[in-house]
This record gives structure tokens, C-alpha cells and sequence, in this order.
């Protein structure tokens, strides 16, 4: 066993708010409450269109759900205990029982809060809880508050979505023909585009506007420097031998962001299509709004929808290819309860193994973005030198791959040193947003 397994063996603790001042306390103190405002206004602003659809009754419901969301927003300024869900959702049960696992761990002197308790559990649970002041209150129970930030920061980065589409086009016309190693050069950039996308997410910038402007392709080699650990070269492999071994077998994307970084990973999926490195694309998303602005099944299928509206020949263009990807089946959506839960993925064989079983199918799952890189890590002081595939604990469905830009105080694989020198130059690099990692972890092989 190398030094790096060895050091994983000894499981640290969560990252936690408890630690004055640490990132994930900042968040807890200051992103949240302005996330839960942000929401309020949105459905605030929404009150004449309740009114229009659902007369007097939509207009109660959306002070009831104002009033729930600022009492939600008291709890968690005032450090009061989670409280049990009430809503009766498909899920709930299953949150009680985390938060009743979390009770017994903790003991009773000390109650399961928001400062107290593991960032990444509190943090999901803010917004199944805003799930819950909605659903607790028809007919607006299926209103998306966050969806105008989302729809805003599409149409805010149109110049940098035209540009890629415009890049697609161009390769998808000669991709057949290509060389391996041109391919390979087309995949790197691609799987490039795809991680930088991820600076765009919406719960970072507590919803402000952090959309791209410039072109994503121009920017690349500029950008380099800032990926920590780039293990594109492993996932290369996977799809060239898994397609070696049957034919292009099917890659599993696990959805982050709406607006720029979705279009950018349609572009990839698509790449991955027409070049024959896949056959077909799964496409998981959520099943509620979730840290702003990650994508729901709503948000995907208008992404496309509003791509073949586009103006934009190209856009169109690439629009109508995705459209017809869903509706030959060789591009499918999912979303799965597990996804908007608050366990890390290594509890994921056990806790839906239909999920488990469904990953393990794969030529190669990519995990997109920096919340899916806490579940993968189960968001834990790891030290930064701690092996990527150790740290996962098990959790290995598929060959898989981490496409991440820095978000938390969580970071393993790099080299000894290298997080050093990295603080000295730059303390803030681990949740700035202007690093990014490609990291890949493969199950060891079965059989002869
Ligand atoms: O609210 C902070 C956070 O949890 C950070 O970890 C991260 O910045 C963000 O939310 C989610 O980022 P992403 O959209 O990349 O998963
Ligand atoms: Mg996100």
C-alpha cells in the first residue's frame, strides 16, 4: 500500500461551520441567508402571476411560503436544531432518518445545527427545506425560485454558447475522419470547455450574475496552468478501450449547472456522439431546484428547446441535433432522489442501489462540479496528498471522472508540496473558482 492509501485509511472529520471563519462557516453565515432572500423575492415578484392563474388562493400560498422561508432563514441565523421534515414527500422519510442517524451520533448535548453539524448535510438540507415551503403550499408548490437566475445567466453568456456552437459545427462536419491523435487533441479541448464551465454556477456568487462572456475555446491554454491535476489522459483510455472491447459504449453525465456549463457539457456529449467515442449519453440531473442553479429536467429540455430557437445558425443548428439525440433515445434524462440527498457517494451501493447498479453499466461516468466532488470526497479535511481513488471509499460503479473547478476546503490527489506552495501563492485557492482538477479513478478489473 502506498503512503497516500495508508494516510486515507484514517477517516478525518467533516467539514463543518463550527470552525469560525472557514469557508464552509462564511457560507453558512453569509451565502445562505442571501440565497434565502434572493428566493423570497423571486417568489415575492411572482405574486401578480399567482394572482392571474390561481386567483386569491395563489396569493395566500405565496405568503405562506414567504413566511416559511424567512422563519427557515431565523433557524439557521440563530443556530436552532434541524428540524424533522413534515411534508410528506417521497424523500422525507428518508431525511428524518438522516437527521435521526446524525442525532445519535452527535449525543444530546449537542443538537444537530446548522454552525454544529457537517457542512455538506446542513447545506443540502437548506434546500430541500425551501422544496418543502413550497410543495407545503398549492398551487405554487412546483414554482422553481431560483429558475430566473438561471434563465438570466443563459442569455448572459449567448456570445461564449454562439462561439462553441460555431467550434461544434466546424468539427462535427470532419470528426469522422480524424486521425486518433487529432481526436485525442478535440477531446482534451472539449473535456476542457466542459470543466471550465463549472466557474458558472450560481450558489458560489449567491446568485449575481457569474456568467462567460468570452469565447471558452480562446481561453484554454490561458487556463491551463490553473488545473491542478489533469488525468485526461486516463479518461481517454476508458472510452478508447471500452470501445476497443464492444464498440462505443454509453457515458453517464452527472449534471451540474444550468445556463453556460449545461451547453458546454451538450457540446461534449455531443463530440462524444458524432466521433464514436460513445454511443449513447445519460444525462442525470435533479428533481428539485437545487444550489441555485443546478439543472432539473425543466431546465434541460428548454436548454434545448431554446438552442433550436436561437437565431444563431449554428446554434440552431447544434439545437436540432440535440433534439433529435433525445428523441432517438441516444441521449436520455434522469434524475434519481439520491442526487438532491445529503449522503456522500459512498453510500450510494447501499442506500440506492438501484442507482449503483444502474452506474455500473458505464464506459465512464463524469461527475461535473464542485458539490459532486464533496459527495465524492465525503467533504472531509483530507489532507491534499491523500490518494483520489482511496478517498472514495468504495464508491466505484465505473470508470469515473471528476471535473471540478474549486469551490470548498476540499482537495485531494496533488503532489507532496504542491498545496503549499499553492497557499503561499494564493491563500484562497481552494475556494476561489480559479482552479479546477480533471481527476480519474477506475475499479480495479475483474477476472483473468
Ligand atoms: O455554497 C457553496 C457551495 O457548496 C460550494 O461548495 C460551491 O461553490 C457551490 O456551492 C456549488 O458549486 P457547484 O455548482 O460547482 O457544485
Ligand atoms: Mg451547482
Amino acid at each position: 500500500m502506498t503512503e497516500a492509501e495508508l494516510e486515507t485509511l484514517r477517516v478525518p472529520p467533516s467539514l463543518s461551520a463550527k470552525v469560525e471563519g472557514s469557508f464552509a462557516y462564511l457560507t453558512i453565515r453569509d451565502r445562505l441567508p442571501t440565497i434565502l432572500t434572493k428566493a423570497v423575492d423571486s417568489i415575492h415578484r411572482n405574486k401578480d402571476k399567482f394572482f392571474e392563474q390561481y386567483g386569491e388562493e395563489g396569493v395566500r400560498a405565496e405568503k405562506a411560503a414567504i413566511g416559511l422561508l424567512s422563519k427557515l432563514r431565523n433557524e439557521l441565523q440563530t443556530d436552532k436544531p434541524v428540524l424533522p421534515l413534515v411534508d410528506e414527500l417521497e424523500d422525507a422519510d428518508g431525511w428524518n432518518c438522516y437527521l435521526q442517524r446524525h442525532e445519535e451520533l452527535q449525543g444530546e448535548q449537542d443538537p444537530v445545527s446548522w454552525f454544529r453539524s457537517p457542512w455538506l448535510y446542513v447545506e443540502c438540507y437548506m434546500y430541500r427545506r425551501i422544496q418543502e415551503a413550497l410543495w407545503l403550499n398549492p398551487p405554487i408548490s412546483g414554482f422553481d425560485a431560483f429558475q430566473e437566475a438561471k434563465t438570466q445567466s443563459y442569455f448572459e453568456s449567448q456570445r461564449a454558447v454562439m462561439a462553441l456552437c460555431t467550434h461544434l459545427e466546424g468539427l462535427r462536419k470532419t470528426v469522422a475522419g480524424l486521425p486518433e491523435d487529432q481526436l485525442l487533441e478535440h477531446f482534451d479541448r472539449l473535456l476542457q470547455v466542459s470543466l471550465w464551465g463549472n466557474k458558472c454556477d450560481l450558489s458560489i456568487s449567491a446568485g449575481q450574475d457569474n456568467s462567460q462572456k468570452t469565447s471558452p475555446i480562446d481561453s484554454l491554454a490561458e487556463l491551463r496552468p490553473f488545473i491542478l491535476v489533469d488525468d485526461t489522459r486516463s479518461v481517454w483510455s476508458a472510452l478508447v478501450s471500452a470501445r476497443e472491447r464492444g464498440g462505443p459504449g454509453r457515458v453517464d453525465i452527472i449534471l451540474d449547472n444550468a445556463g453556460f456549463e449545461l451547453t458546454t457539457d451538450l457540446v461534449l456529449a455531443d463530440f462524444l456522439v458524432a466521433s464514436g467515442l460513445a454511443r449513447t449519453v445519460r444525462f442525470h440531473g435533479k428533481s428539485m431546484p437545487w444550489f441555485v442553479s443546478d439543472v432539473t429536467a425543466q431546465d434541460f429540455t428548454w436548454t434545448v428547446r431554446q438552442t433550436v430557437a436561437s437565431n444563431h445558425r449554428f446554434m440552431s443548428e447544434s439545437g436540432v441535433q440535440w433534439q433529435s439525440y433525445v428523441r432517438e433515445g441516444v441521449w436520455t434524462y434522469h434524475d434519481h432522489p439520491f442526487w438532491t440527498q445529503p449522503h456522500p457517494f459512498c453510500d450510494m451501493a447501499a442506500d440506492a442501489p438501484d442507482l449503483y447498479a444502474g452506474l455500473q453499466g458505464s464506459a465512464l461516468v463524469l461527475f461535473k462540479g464542485d458539490l459532486n466532488y464533496r459527495k465524492l470526497t465525503g467533504d472531509r479535511e483530507w489532507a491534499p496528498t491523500a490518494a483520489f481513488g482511496a478517498v472514495l471509499r468504495g464508491f466505484a460503479p465505473a470508470p469515473l471522472c471528476s471535473l471540478r473547478t474549486l469551490k470548498a476546503n476540499v482537495q485531494v490527489g496533488l503532489q507532496p508540496g504542491q498545496a503549499e506552495r499553492l497557499s503561499q501563492r494564493q491563500p484562497d485557492w481552494m475556494t476561489c473558482g480559479q482552479y479546477a482538477v480533471v481527476q480519474f479513478h477506475s475499479p480495479p478489473r475483474r477476472g483473468p
